[in-house]
């Protein structure tokens, strides 16, 4: 924190993402400042920074990381970069906010959680729908014993972004083996919904029994107008059994009708059931059902505004919505001086170890044990 008490912030990666949630998060919030926007593409990084209203830019992300003027290091770079980007601003005394996945090995991921950890510092993994305000209000009813006992959870996440067969795909790996699946979807759309299992379940799973499937066989790469054959996860499913009995089930695909980002979780307890859709339609960010045994049909219910952040409401893009919140939470944990850390890189680890188990499972058809290591 610096002369006028601001945390300051330096972005690596100046995608679409930075532009559409982490940017606009950050200069939503008066109390963090970000100094400058890097990217190995010094082009990009400086239309980002005059878009935003950032004064500094940069193409080298070692002189960013090393900079003593910059509390935080928020990282969205593609998934390949995040495991050695995150261990360098860690190794140089940075609170962290980076996408998801942290590392493809969950064991990775971990001794980086642990590194953070001895040195103090706080890290976020972008699970931007743990921050949606229905999910937080959700949780918020769960701990207020709305739910009693829980018996069952469901998640989806699922749209049809991928459908059409020419549209490319970034995360591609041409040269691997082609009979053998490549996951896809389960990772990039499944991490966030199994974390919310994790957090709304309150246990871990014990086993986990899954399917992958490729539905669209050929596309074109990013950048390339070459159509490959692309043996990936396209639609996967799995079931699991969590250590307090409560049994999951978790969908994902890209290639499923409907809209973005296209997450629906479902909690059923002993006492009452919550329905939330994080799916943008017709102007609505999300809505929130809830019905309990002596009023069985599910009623939408208003989201407190207490769960917005600062000028949110429910007609905001999810984008910007979500992210905002995620965000002011990172802002609150790094100035409260407390041991409090939702969403970090340990709640990281676990959701890649089950991401592992998965494919392990989908590898040889049987059910497999959770924890791995
Ligand atoms: N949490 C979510 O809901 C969500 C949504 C969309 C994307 N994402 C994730 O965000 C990340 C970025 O996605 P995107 O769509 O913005 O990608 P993008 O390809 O549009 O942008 C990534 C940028 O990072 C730059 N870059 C690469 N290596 C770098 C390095 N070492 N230092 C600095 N810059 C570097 C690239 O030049 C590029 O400009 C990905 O990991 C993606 O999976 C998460």
């Amino acid at each position: 924190m610096h002369a006028e008490g601001k945390i300051r912030v330096g972005i690596l990666g100046a995608g679409a993402w930075a532009d559409s949630a982490h940017i606009p998060g950050w200069n939503r919030d008066p109390r963090c400042e970000v100094v400058v926007v890097c990217d190995v593409d010094k082009t990009r990084a400086q239309l980002m920074a005059s878009k935003h209203g950032v004064s500094e830019w940069s193409g080298d992300w070692q002189s960013v990381i090393s900079r003593t003027d910059i509390d935080v290091i928020d990282i969205v770079t593609p998934s390949s970069t995040h495991l050695e980007l995150a261990s360098a601003a860690i190794e140089a005394g940075k609170h962290v906010l980076c996408e998801k996945p942290v590392a493809f090995d969950f064991t990775q991921t971990r001794r980086v959680a642990g590194e953070a950890r001895q040195k103090g510092l706080k890290t976020k993994l972008g699970f931007t729908f743990r921050y949606t305000p229905g999910a937080q209000y959700a949780k918020s009813l769960i701990d207020d014993g709305f739910i009693g006992r829980p018996f069952i959870f469901n998640g989806f996440e699922q749209n049809s972004q991928w459908l059409d067969p020419n549209v490319p795909l970034r995360q591609v790996q041409p040269q691997q083996d082609q009979s053998v699946i490549q996951t896809a979807s389960l990772l990039e759309y499944g991490a966030p919904i199994i974390d919310i299992g994790h957090w709304w379940v309150g246990a871990d799973y014990g086993r986990v029994v899954g399917m992958m499937r490729n539905f669209i066989t050929h596309r074109p790469i990013r950048g390339s107008a070459e159509i490959l054959r692309m043996n990936i996860d396209d639609g996967d499913m799995f079931m699991g059994e969590h250590t307090n009995d409560v049994m999951s089930s978790i969908q994902t695909s890209f290639v499923t009708v409907g809209n973005y980002p296209g997450i629906e979780a479902r909690i059923y307890g002993e006492k009452g059931a919550i329905i939330c859709r994080m799916v943008e339609e017709f102007g609505v960010a999300e809505t929130i059902k809830i019905a309990k045994p002596d009023s069985v049909e599910f009623q939408q219910i208003e989201i407190p505004q207490l769960f917005y952040p600062h000028g949110g409401h429910p007609g905001e893009s999810w984008r910007s919505l979500f992210y905002a919140n995620l965000i002011k939470d990172f802002i609150d944990e790094i100035t409260s001086g407390s041991e409090t850390n939702q969403g970090d890189f340990e709640d990281g680890a676990w959701v890649q170890e089950v991401i592992n188990a998965v494919e392990l499972s989908v590898k040889q058809r049987a059910w497999v044990d959770l924890p791995l290591a």
